[in-house]
């Protein structure tokens, strides 16, 4: 066997902690580099919060596009998203914010092709999301699986074909092994065990990709934003995972940047549920309206995430919580979202799981109307805004695929409608990385043998992040997490192997 042969099974993998889309985008890249990885999740199931994305992933200008865009309006519409934590920073954290956004919206393009060329997603179809200027928001073409899922599934099995790739499920790192300056392994732990002291080290380079803490109502969201502890949440039960990074010296920014999402849907089943269904973005930018509990319109259901949810905590009525319900999320609101029936027709197949949970309902304009007195009187009225190309009250640029025609308009008009109220989804905040993915520590220094990708990340999105630029930055940074471990790994085997070269060599001089 030669040397080199020996010092590739003998060397550690590079460690990557997250199997949502992050964590793969950086595996495939080291794959792609011919390094091998340990990939290390603590759920039983590979995707994490990546795998329920529903809405899509942006990228301008791609081909999928029929109208035009440009790198300079998403650059745009990221950095106003961005708002007063973009504008207010100042000198090195300014320009390192700037780096990220620019290097997020210049490599979106590479991103989606990199999906749908090199590893085989369909990401056809486009549509415009809150807060964009244009149609760029990318996901399969009629009657394909919701985005995250396709995506995850490609790449996870793309993954597994190569003898280098390990995925250890189960597996919860919990802590981070460093010598001095630089950063040397993980602790793990069995995630399913009862003995829960038993816990292993693994030695190698390591890729941070775990997630963000939208789903850690009870820890980092309750330290961060005692004020949201109520709120419902779209993600999984997940421990935030920043600590971590901190106990060995990464900053964190923006952390209590917290995303409320307009719409999660309010389970007739179980209404007072803390996890709760997302009401995909897409159905408001394929048509969908949003009515209060008079049945009247009262927002630009377009404009960014934090406008729609703070029109909807000014206009509409707080939810009842019943008396002894136990630890319920007391925090919702009555709103519902309406779909004519082209629009429904549009989104069929998402529809589909949204109907089977009971979560979205066809049904009439007058069952509607039992619910919401004046739905009727506004559904004519905004059908006939749009016929008549009347400029909408609150802004609306877009009317997806609402095709009602105003004269039709009666009790037996068929719709689709569902309540939903505003959920935790999203943190903006986390640790702080430069654009090439490297851990930043409090002092402003780079933390060596550590990258960090994805939500667990902070800075790129700064008050609010763009709908699609969430599964962007995963493929985005990751990849590039990926690229800059595998260099990292090539210098210390070059390192190695000219090491047992020169013990080879001295042994045959002895
Ligand atoms: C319902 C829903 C819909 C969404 N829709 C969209 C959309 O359409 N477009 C978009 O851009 N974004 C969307 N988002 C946001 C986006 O999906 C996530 O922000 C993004 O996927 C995060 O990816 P990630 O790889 O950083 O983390 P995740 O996908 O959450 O993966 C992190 C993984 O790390 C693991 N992990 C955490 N801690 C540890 C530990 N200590 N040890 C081992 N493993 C650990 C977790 O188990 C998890 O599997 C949506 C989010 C949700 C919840
Ligand atoms: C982006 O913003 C700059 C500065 O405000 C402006 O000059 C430019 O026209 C904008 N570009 C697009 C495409 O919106
Ligand atoms: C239709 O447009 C008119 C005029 O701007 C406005 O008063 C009305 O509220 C609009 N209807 C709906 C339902 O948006």
């Amino acid at each position: 066997m030669s040397v080199s042969a020996i010092s590739t099974l003998v060397s550690s993998p590079v460690i990557v902690v997250g199997s949502g889309l992050a964590g793969l985008s950086a595996a495939t890249q080291l794959i792609n580099h011919d390094v091998p990885v340990q990939l290390l999740d603590s759920f039983p199931k590979a995707g994490g919060n990546s795998i329920k994305a529903s809405s899509g992933i942006n990228g301008a200008p791609t081909r999928f596009q029929a109208l035009l865009d440009s790198t300079e309006a998403f650059l745009n519409d990221t950095i106003k998203s961005a708002g007063l934590a973009f504008d207010q920073s100042e000198g090195a954290e300014k320009e390192r914010r700037q780096r990220l956004v620019n290097t997020l919206v210049h490599d979106s393009q590479s991103a989606i092709y990199w999906l749908v060329d090199e590893q085989g997603v369909d990401l056809s179809a486009v549509s415009v999301l809150g807060g964009h200027s244009a149609a760029r928001t990318h996901r399969g073409g009629p009657g394909s699986k919701p985005p995250g899922w396709s995506i995850i599934s490609t790449l996870l099995e793309n993954l597994k074909q190569s003898p280098l790739f390990d995925l250890k499920l189960h597996t919860r790192v919990i802590k981070v092994l460093n010598e001095g300056e630089e950063v040397i392994g993980v602790e793990v732990q069995d995630a399913t065990a009862k003995d829960s002291k038993k816990t292993q080290r693994l030695e190698g380079p390591v890729v941070f990709a775990a997630g963000g803490f939208a789903g850690d109502t009870h820890g980092l969201v309750k330290q961060y934003r005692p004020d949201l502890v109520g709120y419902p949440t779209t993600n999984d039960y997940r421990e935030g995972t920043q600590p971590l990074l901190q106990e060995i010296g990464a900053g964190v920014v923006d952390m209590k940047e917290v995303q409320v999402h307009p719409t999660g849907f309010v389970d007739p089943a179980d209404p007072t549920a803390h996890v709760k269904i997302l009401a995909a973005e897409v159905l408001r930018g394929e048509g969908g309206i949003l009515l209060a509990g008079t049945g009247e319109r009262f927002v630009n259901e377009l404009g960014t995430r934090a406008q729609v949810t703070a029109a909807i905590q000014k206009t509409a009525d707080m939810i009842p919580i019943p008396a002894g319900a136990k630890d319920p999320a007391n925090q919702q609101w009555e709103v519902w979202l309406v779909l004519d029936k082209t629009a429904a027709e549009k989104m069929a197949s998402r529809l589909g799981f949204y109907r089977f949970k009971k979560l979205m309902t066809d049904m009439t304009l007058g069952d509607l109307q039992k619910h919401l007195p004046n739905a009727l009187e506004t559904i004519k009225s905004y059908s006939r805004n749009i016929s008549t190309s009347t400029p909408d009250p609150f802004g609306r640029a877009s009317f997806g695929s609402w095709t009602l025609d105003p004269e039709s308009v009666d009790e037996s008009t068929p719709i689709t409608a569902g309540r939903i109220t505003p959920v935790i989804h999203f943190t903006m905040g986390g640790v702080t990385i430069d654009s090439d993915t490297t851990v930043i520590n409090t002092e402003g220094d780079k933390i060596k043998g550590l990258w960090a990708a994805g939500e667990i990340t902070g800075g790129l999105h700064g008050d609010n992040r763009l709908g699609g630029s969430s599964l962007l930055e995963c493929v985005v940074f990751g990849r590039r997490a990926g690229n800059e471990a595998a260099m990292w790994w090539k210098a210390r085997e070059g390192q190695k192997q000219q090491g047992l070269k020169l013990q080879e060599n001295l042994h045959k001089e002895l």
